[in-house]
């Protein structure tokens, strides 16, 4: 990813958003994952703002956004002193994971230091880091010198951010929000979140574009999955809330339909006879379905290669929500760790879906 600004926003504007920051205001940003809504993780009022903006439960902790120190030899860099305002305690572990993701779409949770405010962390006693790639983001996070915590930018539960008109989508007539405009994010979907804060081996808390299997191969550092660790403590769920069954909703019912099942599929949904998107990979042909009897179908090729798909995701979920289809029909994606990001976000978005869809009643 290129060092530089992009042309998009100026130095004036970056500087314009850091003082916003410091005035205790919200400020939408672009990451390399999703756009962040940021507030300065210093100030509780602007961290509450969050909560209410969003329409986010308080117990939801959120994730500080810090600075990469500007160095060009990543080996050098000191986030021993990054991180000291934050963390506890800093294994030589973490420093590892640190200096072979960072700045990426990795975030790790440590044992907090006491000074982080309860309003970010949702009163437990981790806190969550990543050091963001995009180059707007670092320019904002420079400037400002602090953390800033930034959820994604979109009213809970529902579809994630992935250009700066869908931030201002997600809130448009609430809230005069300054947005910074980076482009269209390269991932497409959340940083991966790897809990470290139980001292043992990371545990794997939300699936992303890194990899447990890229993790090993960069560090020899063995990741595990919940439910393959009995130490994890299940019973303080929902930490994550990415954890929630219903999450990532578009208003339209979506399903997913098993290789080659689209039949069954459509046939699962007798009520639902008029105007159904079905999206196919576009490694197959097509499924023909244009001359089904009863239902108006339409075939949307998407991308059988995981990352452009991820890439794609959300900006597809949205378009469709806006359609005006009565049902989305994905196929499941295949099997394998590279679709495990995708797979998650797909599962929780046809759990929450449809017009009632109220992700805050689901866990
Ligand atoms: O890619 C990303 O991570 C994006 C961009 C904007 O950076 N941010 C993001 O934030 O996805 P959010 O708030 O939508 O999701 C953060 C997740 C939540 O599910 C939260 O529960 C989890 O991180 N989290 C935050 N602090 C935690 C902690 N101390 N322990 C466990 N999970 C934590
Ligand atoms: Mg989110």
């Amino acid at each position: 990813m290129p060092n530089n600004i992009p042309s998009l926003q100026s130095s004036a504007v970056i500087s314009e958003a850091a003082q916003t920051l410091r005035d205790g205001g919200l400020v939408a940003f672009p990451t390399e994952t999703v756009y962040g809504l940021g507030a300065d993780a210093k100030n509780p009022e602007a961290v509450k703002k969050i909560f209410s903006t969003k329409g986010r439960p308080s117990n939801h902790p959120l994730i500080v956004h810090v600075a990469a120190p500007d160095r060009f030899d990543q080996a050098e860099v000191d986030w021993s002193a990054v991180l000291s305002p934050w963390v506890r305690d800093l294994s030589e572990q973490a420093l590892v994971l640190i200096h072979a993701f960072w700045p990426g779409p990795l975030t790790l949770v440590f044992k907090k230091d006491k000074s982080v405010l309860s309003e970010v962390t949702g009163g437990q006693d981790t806190v969550a880091i990543r050091a963001p790639a995009h180059p707007i983001a670092q320019a904002l996070l420079r400037k400002f010198k602090g953390g800033v915590v930034a959820p994604s930018a979109n009213r809970f539960g529902k579809i994630s951010p992935t250009n700066a008109a869908d931030v201002r989508s997600e809130f448009e007539g609430a809230l005069d929000l300054m947005i910074l405009d980076g482009g269209v994010c390269e991932v497409g979907i959340e940083s991966t979140i790897l809990d470290l804060s139980s001292g043992g081996a990371p545990a794997l808390l939300r699936p992303g574009a890194i990899t447990p299997s890229e993790i090993l191969a960069k560090t020899g550092i063995e990741v595990f999955r919940p439910g393959e660790q009995n130490t994890i403590d299940q019973k303080s769920l929902p930490r994550v809330s990415g954890s929630l069954r219903a999450h990532y909703a578009p208003n339209t019912p979506l399903r997913m339909y098993s290789s080659g099942q689209v039949l069954d599929a459509l046939t699962e949904f007798p009520d639902i006879k008029s105007r159904v998107a079905v999206a196919v990979w576009d490694s197959e042909s097509s499924l023909g379905l244009e001359d089904h009897p009863s239902i108006d179908v339409e075939e949307i090729s998407i991308s059988s290669n995981p990352r452009h798909f991820a890439n794609r995701l959300y900006r597809t979920l949205r378009d469709l929500d806006e359609q005006g289809w009565d049902l989305i029909l994905v196929p499941e994606p295949p099997p394998g760790e590279e679709w495990d990001g995708v797979r998650d976000r797909l599962q929780r978005a046809c759990f929450g879906s449809g017009p009632s869809s109220s992700s805050q009643d689901n866990s």
